[in-house]
């Protein structure tokens, strides 16, 4: 479950679906060379693949990578702004930064990612341990602003752009587990929700070229991996025209595209967007038996009102007629959500109506947080925050605790089937089990049998549950 405190998070494990936000951290050890990059990255799993892009620049460049930031010449912060939370976090991790500084002079840091691009040329003034600065879209200058850096010049590069997908760029791995792997295929958002800093530090929303992708997803299959998830902010809206001869790829079509890479690899996607989602996608996910049967549909608030002050673009009955349609066409499907509570003006009644719509359209789980206000957005300009923190923070704590009956029933309804899970690796809580997921993305932890490992499909039944996992034992 969610609250608004940091959640570490390992690039190598399965993340779930757009768990956006706080910290995450990803190294590797590479090999020996004279340049060493650390590299740390927090917020989504868009923010991870991205250190992924830069990390493969960076090893074009002759460094290579390490996890301990002591021996490294460059120490890199990826970043997050979605909340207030996920800013201290890295201002916090900064000062950490700037102990090994002073113990290693010439040491670089520089600050990547979304605060980068939110902050710009603020960064090198406010906090004078940063060298450099560098936006989600301007990583390919990273090479010459590290030179410049190392001469003593401090740089700033912040430009967003319009066509910029690193289609080109094969990302490295950081710390995989060889069995889940993540691929972007669009960058930036054009939606305005009026609480969300993501339009300003992505900028606008451009599609990659699907064959760039399944070429991405067919290296991945070759090198062993079982799990490809496609990223974006907004999936559904993915098009993409072809120069040559004008076709337009939708989503539908690229997650077709990435379903017949090979049946035994499955895909998942993140984030969809209730308007968006269509009916092709759903057939399509429903045709191929590879295609994850689990959707993450961020409702945000269950009160009409609430969502046209957020710009969502859709009120409760939309996105309830959306939820219907999932479970006509996939009724095996399972759905999570993104809730925020304390919304501008939020009443208690309204609250009561987020609370009702978990229960409703049966969330197998939600990321949940209290509105935090966002310096430029759409609400921080029109908006009061004017729900007390105090109240935010009840309304959250009703939301989880909602949210975990719903989870618990859910999971109940799971007991005696068997699924096929798909082996992540040792269970975080004793190396006798192994953890893995279902297609509708429960986690699973069941006792090890030999003869099995991590990327191998088993079939489990399920013998027991709890609100967040499911155990059983293969079968
Ligand atoms: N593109 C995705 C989500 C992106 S951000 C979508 O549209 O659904 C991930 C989640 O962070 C959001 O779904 C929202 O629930 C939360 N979030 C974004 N801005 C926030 C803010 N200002 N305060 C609190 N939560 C926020
Ligand atoms: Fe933010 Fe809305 Fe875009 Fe999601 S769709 S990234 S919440 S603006
Ligand atoms: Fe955070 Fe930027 Fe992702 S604000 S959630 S890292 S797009």
């Amino acid at each position: 479950m969610y609250n608004d405190n940091p959640t570490l998070i390992n690039v190598n494990k399965h993340i779930d679906e757009s768990k956006q936000g706080e910290v995450l951290e990803s190294f590797q050890s590479g090999l020996e060379s004279e340049k060493k990059f650390y590299i740390e990255s927090y917020g989504c799993q868009m923010n991870f693949a991205d250190s992924e892009i830069v990390a493969s620049i960076l090893t074009e460049d002759g460094y290579s990578s390490t996890r301990i930031m002591e021996e490294a010449d460059l120490i890199l912060i990826n970043t997050c702004s979605i909340r207030e939370k996920a800013e201290d976090n890295v201002r916090q991790r900064l000062r950490q930064f700037d102990k090994v500084k002073k113990i290693k002079p010439g040491l670089l840091v520089g600050v990547l990612g979304c605060m980068a691009e939110r902050l710009k040329g603020k960064f090198l003034d406010e906090e004078k341990l940063v060298d450099i600065v560098v936006g989600p879209d301007a990583y390919r200058d990273l090479p010459l602003l590290i030179n410049n850096a190392e001469d003593g010049q401090k740089g700033v590069n912040v430009l967003l752009s319009r066509e910029e997908t690193y289609a080109d760029i094969s990302p490295l791995r950081l710390d995989s587990n060889g069995v889940s792997g993540f691929i972007s295929i669009m960058r930036g958002c054009d939606n305005m929700c009026s609480f969300c800093v993501v339009p300003f530090t992505r900028g606008r929303e451009r599609s990659r070229n699907p064959f760039t992708i399944v070429a991405e997803a067919r290296d991945l299959f070759e090198r062993g991996y079982k799990e490809i998830t496609l990223l974006g902010q907004n999936v559904d809206s993915f098009k993409w025209e072809n120069p040559e001869t004008m076709e337009i790829y939708s989503f539908a079509m690229l997650l077709e595209m990435v379903a017949l890479v090979s049946p035994i690899v499955r895909i998942r996607f993140s984030t969809s967007h209730p308007k968006d989602i269509t009916d092709d996608v759903l057939f399509t996910m429903a045709k191929y038996d590879n295609i994850c049967k689990y959707i993450h549909l961020p409702i945000q608030s269950g009160n009409s009102r609430i969502l046209e002050l957020m710009n969502r673009t859709y009120d409760r009955s939309w996105y309830e007629s959306k939820v219907k349609r999932i479970y006509e066409i996939m009724p095996e499907c399972a759905i999570s959500s993104d809730i925020i509570t304390g919304f501008c003006t939020e009443t208690e009644e309204e609250h009561q109506d987020t609370l009702s719509i978990i229960e409703w359209a049966k969330f197998t789980m939600s990321y949940m947080f209290f509105y935090s206000e966002r310096p430029g957005t759409l609400a921080a300009r029109k908006y009061k925050d004017d729900v007390p923190y105090d109240v935010k923070k009840k309304r959250l704590s009703d939301v989880i605790r909602v949210q975990r009956q719903i989870s618990f029933e859910h999971n109940k309804l799971d007991l005696g089937k068997t699924f096929e899970i798909l082996i992540e690796g040792d269970s975080k809580k004793s190396s006798l089990d192994f953890k893995g997921r279902n297609s509708q993305n429960k986690a699973v932890i069941f006792p090890k049998i030999e003869g099995f490992k991590p990327g191998d499909y088993v079939n489990v039944k399920i013998t027991s549950y709890t609100s967040a996992t499911l155990k059983g034992e293969i079968v």
